[in-house]
């Protein structure tokens, strides 16, 4: 199968220019000015950019979590992927306490292998660390080519780990060159504030975020930085969501840690008001660490400009508002069980399954309100949106870049397409989307995954199960 994109303007994180894009064995084989090659597909890309295809770095597929499952498979998940123009996925491998580490990325891995339409790969979740846990961690990056961990501040007696774990994995990821990513949340403050409300009878959506404060975030990024000084290990603050917290990072890199900053979509097009939506609507927007005021949005999208954020993930954490966000209704008739049946008393916020469906439309609502507001150019869309999380994980350049012998992984894109998102017409498979009714200006109008076109203009035409697990 070979491929010959026409005319479009090509940008990278690095630059712009017009040329011509040929594919050949899933590879890009050349780029030049009118370029005359007898190709099986011609695209003619006249007035249309062509990105390297966007990288993901923060997802959840398979997830238990909070007495629940997230509701996407590899099917859903990457058919609203690539429409989307996301086309390589790393999902957090989260296995429990009492799961064993190989057997937990085998488990996840099963669920991707066969079943996935883009290319895919994991972080490994420490949320055990003892000597079995070691070795194991140890054939993971070996034999599996993941060479990063995911650790979790927050969520104690559930994926966290306490200090002295956090230490070893961290001299381990420095011993064995593996990135150590973390959620960056103080998880005993988190527990007693919660309470304290929850006592007080705040019990609704609303005082999600007041239970996790930015202090509390701060607290985790510094704590976390410490241990990064303390051990040299490089580091990764996933879903950052506000200016303390990405100034207790900036301080960390002035003593020396290479620590990198994430954040996800939904803290640059949401805001803490959506939490207060009447009739429960604020759970669709519970997530941690929480969707702050507006002055924290503010700040990120200026540290992204001057590139102090580094990447714009997700945290694509989908569960349904009408059954599995009801776990945590404060009023007793609308409060259900893990299995949806009545609760027949209150629950409160801590109870609601944490997450924001987004993999379908982070590009699509960082171009449009990022780079057409002017907050960002596309060089910086283009870094933050795939070139850096492919060089900080170690795929660059064979992903996140457009040059000959990187994979074909293209999406071309048309600034001129204006639509509104929603739920009725969306892959993902939740039944809301925390995006309803926004505008967008500018969707991919032909996605390819190694040569082979996987989406064209909001429809899947790619192959489930070709997708592959990419060794790092
Ligand atoms: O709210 C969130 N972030 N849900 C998913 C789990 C996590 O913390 O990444
Ligand atoms: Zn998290
Ligand atoms: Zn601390
Ligand atoms: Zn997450």
């Amino acid at each position: 199968m070979s491929l010959l994109i026409k005319n479009g303007e090509i940008v990278t994180a690095g630059g712009r220019y017009f040329a011509d894009i040929y594919c050949e064995d899933e590879q890009i084989t050349a780029i030049g000015k009118d370029l005359d090659f007898d190709a099986d597909e011609v695209i003619d890309a006249t007035g249309k950019f062509v990105f390297p295809g966007f990288i993901d770095p923060h997802v959840h597929i398979y997830l238990p979590f909070m007495g629940t499952f997230s509701k996407d498979d590899y099917a859903s998940a990457s058919r609203a992927a690539l429409v989307g123009g996301t086309t390589t996925l790393i999902e957090m491998c989260c296995p429990s306490r009492a799961e064993e580490p190989l057997e937990a990325l085998q488990l996840w891995n099963s669920k991707a292998e066969g079943l996935s339409a883009c290319d895919y790969t994991f972080h490994m979740g420490v949320t055990r660390f003892d000597e079995l846990a070691e070795s194991q961690l140890r054939t993971i990056v070996a034999d599996y080519g993941i060479t990063s961990f995911k650790v979790f501040l927050a969520y104690k007696g559930a994926f966290g780990i306490d200090d002295a774990e956090l230490y070893a994995t961290l001299k381990l990821a420095k011993e064995l060159d593996v990135v150590v990513t973390a959620h960056c949340e103080n998880a005993d403050l988190v527990a007693q504030t919660q309470a304290a409300l929850v006592a007080e009878g705040k019990v609704g959506p609303e005082w999600h975020e007041p239970s996790r404060p930015v202090t509390v975030e701060a607290e985790g990024c510094h704590h976390f930085m410490t241990f990064a000084e303390m051990t040299g290990a490089e580091v990764y603050v996933v879903h950052t969501s506000c200016q303390p917290a990405v100034e207790a990072i900036v301080a960390a890199r002035g003593r020396g840690v290479k620590a990198t900053i994430e954040t996800v979509i939904p803290y640059l097009v949401l805001d803490s008001s959506y939490t207060e939506r009447p009739d429960f609507e604020g759970a669709k927007y519970v997530m941690s660490p929480p969707i702050r005021a507006k002055e924290h949005q503010d700040f990120l999208w200026k540290k992204l400009a001057d590139g102090t954020i580094d990447t714009v993930g997700t945290d694509h954490a989908p569960f349904d508002f009408s059954t599995q966000k009801h776990m945590g209704h404060p009023d007793p008739n609308k409060a259900v069980n893990a299995d949806f049946s009545p609760r027949g008393e209150a629950a409160d916020f801590t109870l609601i399954p944490n997450g924001v469906p987004s993999v379908e439309d982070r590009v699509n609502l960082l171009y449009t309100y990022g780079v057409t507001t002017g907050k960002i150019d596309l060089q910086t869309f283009v870094a933050t949106a795939s070139t850096n999380a492919a060089k900080r994980f170690g795929l660059f350049p064979r992903k996140g870049d457009i040059s000959v012998g990187a994979d074909a992984d293209l999406v071309i894109y048309d600034p001129a397409y204006t639509g509104i998102i929603s739920a009725e017409t969306h892959l993902m498979n939740t039944d809301y989307s925390g995006f309803e009714g926004m505008e967008i200006k500018g969707r991919p109008a032909c996605v390819t995954v190694r040569g082979q076109i996987a989406a064209k203009e909001g429809q899947f035409t790619g192959t489930l199960g070709r997708g592959k697990l990419l060794k790092r």
